[in-house]
């Protein structure tokens, strides 16, 4: 990577026209220096505006992620994790799913500024920008092992919501299993969301990666690759978040959900997932991996956290897998 990226990306956080011969003055290097490292800031996507005469800006203001501000936000409690912040990295997940295995510490919440091949769920590709989206893993070992961890992504669902309330945003929705959603304009639309991946035994330890992926301001370029309705916080508050105080929120509030979680199990958060349920009473379809779908009213989850669907002959249909479809106008 260019060494001058990102402390040129820095100079250009503020939102405001930086010229190149300036930028240059600064780090004691040639224009053409500054030139390449914008040019690589423009491949990993970052949005750079060029005016003769006035220089370097980018799209929008930028407040970069930085351990020693996530440790400030979580407090007395920081030393108890361990808080890694890379520039540019393919993948959270992808990072923890390697280091794992060789003995990576438990309670470990590794953050990017730029994620460039980021995983969603099903296999899809989660879009993320500098400054458009918060995206991190947490990595968190079980005693229990990977067949009593049922209800874990649904768990983190609640925790989530829970730390988007200490900002005031109370209409955060969750849609089984594990997506945040925002209704905006009478349309749901995604906010935030998870995706685990498991290592271990079945019935010994196991350890979850916990990738999360939060929409903050997203410009127009990066809605247009998003294939659902989706929205960012900035959108809908007024003062914008700062993203180091929000992470430390979420990991404090992640290891509290995660220390219930390991003792009770989802049955101590089916209550409170509930009441967040987007999808009571409606009418929706789970989409099978077999590519059967199924109709029926969405009842809300059982406690192991699987979806409860009252079928159209009146009879009950519990779903662990499958994605979920609003039927509209019904
Ligand atoms: C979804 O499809 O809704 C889940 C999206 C999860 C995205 C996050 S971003 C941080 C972490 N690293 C990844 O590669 N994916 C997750």
């Amino acid at each position: 990577m260019n060494n001058l990226l990102f402390p040129v990306l820095f100079i250009l956080s503020d939102g405001k026209f930086h010229s190149g011969e300036m930028i240059a003055k600064h780090f004691n290097v040639s224009r053409v220096s500054i030139w390449k490292a914008i040019s690589e800031a423009e491949k990993l996507g970052v949005e750079i505006f060029s005016v003769r005469g006035k220089g370097y800006c980018l799209s929008h203001s930028v407040q970069f992620l930085d351990e020693m501000r996530i440790k400030k936000s979580i407090g007395e409690m920081a030393s108890w994790f361990n808080i890694k912040v890379f520039d540019v990295i393919d993948s959270t997940n992808n990072f923890l799913m390697q280091e794992a295995p060789k003995g990576y510490p438990h309670a470990s919440c590794v953050a990017t500024n730029i994620q460039t091949t980021g995983k969603g769920r099903r296999g899809r590709q989660w879009q993320s920008s500098l400054g458009e989206n918060l995206t991190f893993s947490f990595l968190w070992r079980f005693t229990k092992g990977a067949a009593a961890l049922s209800g874990l992504s649904l768990a983190v669902g609640v925790s989530l919501i829970r730390s988007l309330k200490k900002l005031n945003i109370n209409q955060a929705l969750l849609k089984w299993p594990n997506d945040i959603l925002i209704k905006d304009d009478g349309v749901y639309k995604k906010l935030a969301g998870i995706l685990i991946e498991l290592q271990g035994d079945m019935d010994g330890q196991s350890t979850a990666i916990i990738g999360i992926g939060i929409n903050l301001n997203l410009s127009k370029n990066q809605l247009a690759k998003i294939d659902q309705p989706a929205i960012g916080i900035n959108q809908f508050i007024e003062e914008k978040i700062n993203p180091n105080e929000f992470l430390g929120i979420i990991i404090k509030d992640l290891a509290e959900v995660l220390a219930k979680f390991e003792s009770n199990g989802f049955n101590h958060f089916q209550e409170e997932w509930q009441s967040y349920d987007a999808l009571q009473d409606q009418a929706i379809s789970v989409n099978q991996r077999d590519g059967e779908n199924i109709s029926g009213r969405a009842k809300g989850v059982n406690n192991s956290g699987a979806l409860e669907v009252i079928t159209e002959d009146d009879g009950i249909k519990t779903f662990s897998s499958g994605e979920i479809t609003i039927r509209r106008g019904e």
